[in-house]
């Protein structure tokens, strides 16, 4: 077969057949304001695969040789801009109050593991910076509630008996390969003051890579929301700027899903631009200072 030289047309119906595939396999949902792009990333596909019509390629994508293309082309739909210590306001209450209470109700309770899930972590910079303000937030405790006995040094970055693990999640392969490699050029760089990028990063060359004791608390893998196999037991879940692209029906679904993965009491984190309101009556939200943040309501509070 030969490259086509034009871009092949698709007619509303052969959209709508594509809109559909891709809501069931992945959640996400592409409207009237955002079929275009749709159709420019299918587009680009049936150029990359040599393929002329829509039929083939549809016939493709349904098939069981067609599983790593239908796997190309979600990878291709997905929107990766992210950034690090991205949505202060919001990092401010996870810092302060939520991570503060956290750890003081788990060593009440002598129960020393901690797990923040990242889900839609894209390149990594929201784990990273999860584990980032982890790392300070439990030396900061260790200060004011040292456990004696205590002499190991150097100093780790989790103090013993902590355990801490940051399940990081997403649906494309290529932004879990950049997370787990670690290394980020100066723009992507922008929003890590010095003191972070002192005390967590080396500088390689001209960028700039995550030291090897915050890479460690962070476990890339993939998952894909609109499945139900999820990481559970979460103290905090951050899914933030991936609900946008779901409709609401999906969203719901999602929000219900991440109740049942969250500990009694756990926080769910989304978007600046997403909200629970009028989705769910199971979490309750906390505002302070413009950021946000939902509480796991329990059925005896
Ligand atoms: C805009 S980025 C957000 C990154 C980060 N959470 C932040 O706020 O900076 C959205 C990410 O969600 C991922 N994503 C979209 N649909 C997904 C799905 N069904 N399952 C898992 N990840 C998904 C995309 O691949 C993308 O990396």
């Amino acid at each position: 077969m030969s490259s086509p030289a034009l871009a092949v047309n698709l007619s509303d119906a052969e959209m709508r057949l594509l809109q559909t595939l891709v809501y069931q396999e992945c959640g996400m949902y592409f409207d009237a304001r955002r079929s275009h792009f749709l159709r420019d990333r299918v587009q680009r596909r049936l150029r990359e695969c040599r393929i002329e019509t829509f039929y083939n390629y549809y016939q493709l994508l349904l098939s069981t040789e067609g599983k790593q293309e239908l796997h190309n082309l979600l990878e291709n739909l997905t929107v990766n801009e992210t950034s690090f210590f991205r949505n202060k306001a919001q990092l401010e209450l996870f810092h302060k109050e939520i991570l503060d209470e956290v750890i003081r109700k788990k060593q009440e309770r002598g129960d020393y593991q901690i797990r923040i899930w990242s889900a839609g972590c894209s390149t990594g910079q929201e784990p990273y910076t999860i584990a980032m303000l982890l790392a300070d937030a439990l030396a900061y405790h260790q200060l004011r509630h040292p456990i004696l006995g205590e002499t190991t040094w150097p100093k780790p970055l989790v103090p013993s008996p902590w355990n801490v693990e940051i399940p990081a999640s997403d649906i494309s392969y290529s932004v879990l390969r950049a997370g787990q490699e670690g290394i980020y050029n100066e723009h992507q760089m922008s929003s890590v003051d010095y003191s972070y990028r002192l005390r967590y990063f080396d500088k390689v060359g001209e960028r700039y890579a995550v030291k090897k004791a915050i890479k460690e608390l962070v476990l890339f893998d993939f998952h894909n929301l609109k499945t139900e196999f999820l990481p559970r037991s979460n103290d905090v879940i951050f899914c933030r700027n991936v609900m946008m692209y779901f409709d609401e029906a999906e969203q719901r679904r999602l929000i219900e899903k991440f109740y049942r993965c969250l500990s009694p009491g756990g926080y769910l984190l989304v978007g600046h631009a997403e909200s629970l309101l009028g989705l769910t009556g199971k979490f309750a939200m906390i505002f302070r200072n413009s950021g946000t943040a939902y509480r796991r309501i329990e059925v005896s509070e």
